[in-house]
């Protein structure tokens, strides 16, 4: 009997392979724990505003003046609303053809792109042309978008670092093509070696797979690092040796924690570098709202920048992106985060008072969760330089490797179930970003509430050091 097109046995395979580790089996245990009454923590996703982040006022005034819009005509509008959220408002409102319901432009609103454009300029010190910005529907989207005009077939590979993100393995496994894995030194800080990078571009080649290019995520998830400037000019040096795009995930550049460890963009540490290389190399970097301190993940908005990519690529990425057009509110968050207000303006303190309580309670929380898990035993965990977690490591005795495998579980999928029955705490296992064999990890979120983490932190440790007493001992 011939199969129908949406029968599980007809359906593209590349859609069947496809795994998204921090929306799977702890989540779906979570889920079901929470239905029938446990209190569950979720820091399995880095979605501040689910764990009670409020979202930034300015932000959020705008946004409601240009879905309603009528409230501008409304004589009370001056006492709800700041001026200057009301004039922002109508200068976003102004670049559309009729609203937020309107469809917008291919690759997102000419003004909006202008601002981000601008926003570059003075981060990084170096022009930035708003015709190579594209907004889209969070960074994923982007990510995807790209991926996908890179990857021809299997034979097509990307260098992934591990442990990484797993938009990039579900992304590279839904396109058809190949990760190339490059091991992050946990003991240099999660570090990244050129050594090894040669090593994974390498191997790969002598099974034939054709290297194309190269994911950086700066500040790192699940890692929590930030790459410095040197690593970054080496990073390029190697892409131009051998021919790579860089895609730099740099969603995370509010997230940092440490004055000595700034962010530093790809894009500027390129064009420092000067010509010919500043000219050669081919780079698409990542931004988004849903992390810094908007959090605002729900909105999906985000944007990629191309650098020295050829005009007739740009027009094929260009038609692409005309398939599916960015919604309007993601894309005016995006005017927000790159364009917040000024020192001069109404709303100012304010912003400044709300964004600087986030990343300083984010700090202390990183602080916090970083020594929770080096007081426990058998823990051992970086600090968090940047981002919105802590990925400790957790070396598990050889008996609870074996009961894992016992009950049929990978050992760190066996651990973190546990810990989930136990606590109430949701984490992702290590194995679904990936990690050297025979090395334990968990992911969590720096997230929960300041004045929860000491709690939740001795509840981990409680959990943790019976459970290493259970196995040791056993
Ligand atoms: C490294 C990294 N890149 C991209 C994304 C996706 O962000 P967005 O919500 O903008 O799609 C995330 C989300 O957690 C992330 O951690």
């Amino acid at each position: 009997m011939s199969t129908k097109g949406l029968d599980y046995e007809s359906l593209n395979e590349n859609v069947k392979k496809t795994q998204y580790a921090v929306r799977g089996e702890l989540y779906h245990r979570a889920l079901e724990l929470q239905m029938h009454g446990k209190e569950i923590i979720l820091t399995n996703v880095g979605n501040p505003q689910a764990l009670g982040q409020k979202p930034i006022t300015f932000a959020r005034q705008v946004i409601a003046l240009c879905q309603a819009p009528f409230l501008m005509d409304d004589p009370n509008v001056g006492v709800l609303f700041p001026a200057d959220a009301i004039a922002r408002a109508k200068h976003y409102l102004s670049m559309t053809s009729g609203g937020l319901g309107s469809y917008s432009n291919v690759g997102g609103l000419p003004g909006i792109r202008q601002e981000v454009a601008e926003f570059i300029k003075k981060r990084d010190g170096c022009p930035s042309d708003p015709e190579l910005i594209y907004l889209t529907d969070g960074a994923s989207k982007g990510v995807m978008q790209i991926l996908q005009t890179i990857i021809r077939g299997q034979s097509d590979g990307i260098l992934v670092p591990v442990p990484q993100y797993p938009l990039y393995s579900a992304a590279i496994s839904l396109y058809g093509g190949s990760l190339v894995p490059y091991y992050l030194e946990e003991t240099a800080n999660w570090g990244l070696d050129i050594e090894n990078l040669l090593q994974s571009v390498a191997e790969a080649r002598s099974k034939g797979i054709n290297v194309r290019a190269m994911v950086i995520i700066n500040p790192g998830n699940p890692t929590g690092q930030c790459l410095s400037e040197s690593c970054l000019k080496e990073i390029l040096q190697f892409c131009n040796q051998e021919n790579l795009v860089l895609l730099g995930d740099e969603v995370y550049q509010q997230n940092v924690y440490q004055e000595e460890r700034p962010f530093i963009s790809a894009k500027k540490v390129l064009t420092d570098m000067g010509p010919p290389i500043s000219k050669q190399v081919q780079l698409v970097s990542f931004n988004s709202v849903s992390k810094g301190f908007w959090g605002e993940c729900g909105q999906r908005g985000g944007y990629f920048e191309m650098t020295n990519i050829p005009p007739q690529t740009v027009d094929e990425i260009y038609k692409i992106a005309s398939i599916s057009l960015s919604n309007g509110c993601g894309q005016i968050l995006v005017g927000i985060m790159v364009n917040p207000p000024k020192p001069a303006e109404i709303s100012y303190d304010r912003f400044l008072r709300e964004s600087n309580a986030i990343l300083g309670s984010l700090r202390k929380r990183a602080q916090i969760m970083t020594n929770g898990f080096n007081s426990c035993r058998n823990v051992v965990c970086n600090f968090t330089e940047g981002a919105m977690y802590s990925f400790p490591q957790i070396r598990l005795p050889p008996k609870a490797v074996e009961a894992a495998k016992r009950a049929g579980k990978i050992p760190d999928v066996f651990y973190c179930l546990q810990l989930l029955e136990a606590t109430g705490i949701c984490t992702v296992p290590g194995s679904g970003f990936g990690q050297k064999d025979g090395v334990f990890h968990l992911r969590t979120t720096i997230l929960p509430a300041e004045e929860h983490m000491h709690g939740i932190m001795a509840s981990f440790k409680k959990f943790n050091d019976q459970f290493m007493e259970q196995y040791e001992d056993a």
